[in-house]
């Protein structure tokens, strides 16, 4: 993103905390809860392959990406379920980068990325590709499905031939932590870039999957330490050292500090169309209206303030309420490396 780009972006966010506005600037759409994964710890799990689940049409969600533009949205995620089980998924990156000029990203397991990406140009526009990726060959296939590691490194390949930039996310478990020094080596060899993600702690994920996935607080704390000292080293892991710090500290149980501005600054659309705060609020869908029958303006108007929610840890969301909570001083500070580098270069 250019820099007055991101002075813009700065300047909207500053006039909107001060006129107390909603604008959706960021917006993840979960265009289907299809998956041809089937992984024990998924956070939606629940909802994933039922036989009646319904996605919105190509027209439908180009409607919708017209409507959000209207609202200010800048950025656009396409998540799932797999995004790359739609059709139309290199239609949409077409649609959301051309006639929306939106910064567009995808996040994806990686199985179909190879073949899908060599049939289709579009992929080749978008801005950053997510990749799940958990550990090392063998801890990948056990968490995610045999096969998946090599399809994965296949898909780095092309990406890296492509030039398209890609983030790998990690998901933290007591199944991985010892193995992520092998995943920084294997960023580093790729030039590519790392992203920690901790495991939703909400009501609903069931007790189950907490006892198979969750570390004890000690070994966790100390992995993250871990991280932390090595982002202080090199520049392969983005997460932010406030977010890092962050869990170390209060992940899982202990409310963190950090203000949240889902629902105000950003927020989710389902597969069917309705719009929530953050994925960690599906739950909310029946107190919510749907933006195919009330249009997504009224949906996203009528969220709830979450500015005291403490229910997540999700790397997606605390990272962008980390920035947004340092704005207006953030526009400050870069305003003033903006002039001291134009007085250098005089
Ligand atoms: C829901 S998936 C959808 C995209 C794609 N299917 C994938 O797995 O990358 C988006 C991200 O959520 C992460 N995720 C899945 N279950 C989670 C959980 N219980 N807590 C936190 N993140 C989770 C995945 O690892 C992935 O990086
Ligand atoms: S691949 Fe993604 S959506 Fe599918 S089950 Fe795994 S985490 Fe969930």
């Amino acid at each position: 993103m250019k820099f007055r780009n991101l002075v813009e972006l700065a300047e909207d966010i500053t006039l909107a905390k001060i006129l107390k506005r909603k604008i959706p600037l960021r917006v993840t759409h979960n265009i289907t809860y299809r998956c041809n994964l089937n992984c024990s710890f998924c956070l939606l799990k629940e909802r994933l392959n039922k036989p009646n689940n319904f996605e919105m049409n190509t027209l439908q969600i180009k409607n919708m990406m017209k409507e959000f533009k209207e609202m200010g949205t800048r950025f656009w995620l396409f998540s799932g379920g797999e995004p790359l089980l739609r059709e139309d998924i290199g239609e949409l990156i077409g649609y959301a980068k051309n006639k929306m000029n939106f910064h567009c990203s995808l996040s994806t397991n990686g199985l179909l990325l190879a073949e899908r990406i060599k049939d289709d140009p579009s992929f080749k526009q978008l801005d950053l590709i997510q990749i799940s990726l958990d550990g090392p060959k063998e801890i990948q296939d056990r968490l995610r499905g045999e096969g998946s590691y090599d399809k994965i490194i296949s898909a780095l390949d092309i990406l890296r031939e492509l030039q398209i930039k890609v983030v790998i996310m990690t998901l933290l478990s007591k199944h991985n932590l010892s193995h992520l020094h092998s995943l920084i080596k294997l960023t580093a060899q790729y030039k590519t870039n790392i992203i920690f993600q901790v495991i939703g702690t909400q009501p609903a994920y069931p007790a189950k999957s907490k006892e198979k996935f969750f570390p004890s607080r000690n070994v966790f704390k100390q992995a993250v330490q871990e991280l932390i000292n090595e982002k202080e080293r090199n520049s392969f892991i983005i997460n932010s050292l406030d977010y890092l710090k962050m869990v170390r500290d209060f992940w899982p149980d202990a409310p963190h500090k950090i203000k949240c501005y889902a629902g105000r600054f950003y927020c989710e659309i389902t597969p069917e169309g309705f719009v929530v705060p953050c994925c960690a609020k599906l739950d909310r869908i029946k107190d919510i209206c749907n933006g195919l029958d009330a249009g997504f303006q009224k949906a996203f108007f009528q969220l709830d303030d979450m500015v005291e929610c403490r229910d997540c840890y999700y790397a997606g969301a605390q990272e962008s309420n980390i920035i947004l909570g340092m704005i207006p001083w953030g526009i400050i500070t870069l305003y003033r490396s903006y002039s001291r580098l134009k007085q250098l270069l005089k």
